[in-house]
């Protein structure tokens, strides 16, 4: 009888488009790059909480406090879920939270810029919600099968939070002068680092390969960022804005538009911990797991009490 080895089943089961599961059999580095992708997806949904944080209690209006506060607690939301879907691969949330506190692992390096107005509110859930979508709805079909399903979820929230960043961005684009002059500054600032958002070009990309014929990558990042860019620019012009770049223009040829280079040392630096406001991150975050040891211990010494007891009943029964 012919035996099939483990990394034979782990290959048909891409070839066939089936998801591989948390007990399936799957390379060291599979499970290496899922662990690295997912939690530097994680940590970037719960640093992305603070610049909007900034403004919950500076909002112009009841509504639009109640709308910034819900995309929030989803952002949080999907943290949750993505440290779920990396624990299902054998690493612990401890271990985790570890790598983001000590500046191991990375997160979007979009979130080291500040939110100086509440411009910024509307162009981050336009552009930076609205790359993250790009990014998130081939995910959707990623090959690890928690992560493809959390993805799922997650992509239906990030449409409402771009919707409620483009009506931020709309109403402030058709108000006054200076209402109009924010918003056309928020663009200018959150322009190019949510071209960054999609990573290196293919060519400067050395795991894109892999990740593609692993099917945990589904498209390019020069492929992501070409769609963001066709769309974006079009939303652009609806709202009556310009966008930041003088060497924007349609490439009829390509069916495309072609942009002016990206900054890549900017990028490195901020990657690097040297952005406006890496210090600022991650001191917040580091201060929020401090300041929250005794909720940790308290839930500990419940479930331990709660044990106890139900080892007590089960003897007298
Ligand atoms: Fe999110
Ligand atoms: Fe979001």
């Amino acid at each position: 009888m012919a035996t099939t080895s483990f990394e034979e089943q782990f290959d048909k089961r891409l070839a066939q488009d089936q998801t591989i599961e948390p007990k399936d059999w799957m390379p060291d580095n599979y499970r290496k790059t899922l662990i690295r992708q997912i939690s530097q997806h994680a940590h970037s949904e719960v640093v992305g909480m603070l610049p909007e944080g900034n403004w919950v209690t500076r909002a112009p209006s009841l509504r639009r406090k109640a709308v910034l506060l819900a995309k929030i607690q989803d952002e949080g939301g999907h943290g949750l879920y993505l440290y779920s879907a990396a624990e299902t691969l054998g690493v612990t949330r401890d271990e985790l939270y570890d790598q983001l506190h000590t500046g191991k692992a990375k997160y979007s390096s979009i979130f080291n810029y500040p939110s100086l107005t509440w411009a910024d509110m509307g162009a981050i859930g336009w552009l930076v919600d609205g790359a993250a979508i790009m990014n998130q709805v081939p995910l959707c079909r990623t090959s690890y099968g928690p992560y493809a399903r959390a993805m799922v979820r997650v992509c239906k929230e990030e449409s409402f939070h771009q919707r409620q960043g483009f009506e931020i961005m709309n109403t402030l684009a058709k108000g006054t002068e200076i209402q109009k002059k924010m918003a056309q500054d928020a663009l200018n600032r959150w322009w190019w680092p949510s071209l960054m958002m999609f990573g290196p070009h293919d060519a400067d990309s050395p795991n894109t390969e892999q990740s593609v014929k692993w099917r945990i990558k589904r498209m390019t990042n020069d492929e992501l960022r070409q769609k963001f860019i066709d769309v974006t620019v079009e939303q652009t012009k609806v709202l009556g804005l310009e966008v930041p770049d003088k060497d924007l223009k349609w490439n009829a040829e390509r069916g495309h538009y072609d942009v002016g280079p990206i900054n890549w040392d900017e990028f490195k630096n901020v990657v690097a911990g040297n952005g406006p406001c890496n210090k600022e991150r991650l001191d917040a975050r580091r201060k929020a797991w401090d300041e929250g040891k005794w909720v940790r211990d308290a839930a500990m010494a419940y479930a331990t009490k709660r044990k106890a007891r139900a080892n007590q009943a089960t003897q007298a029964a």
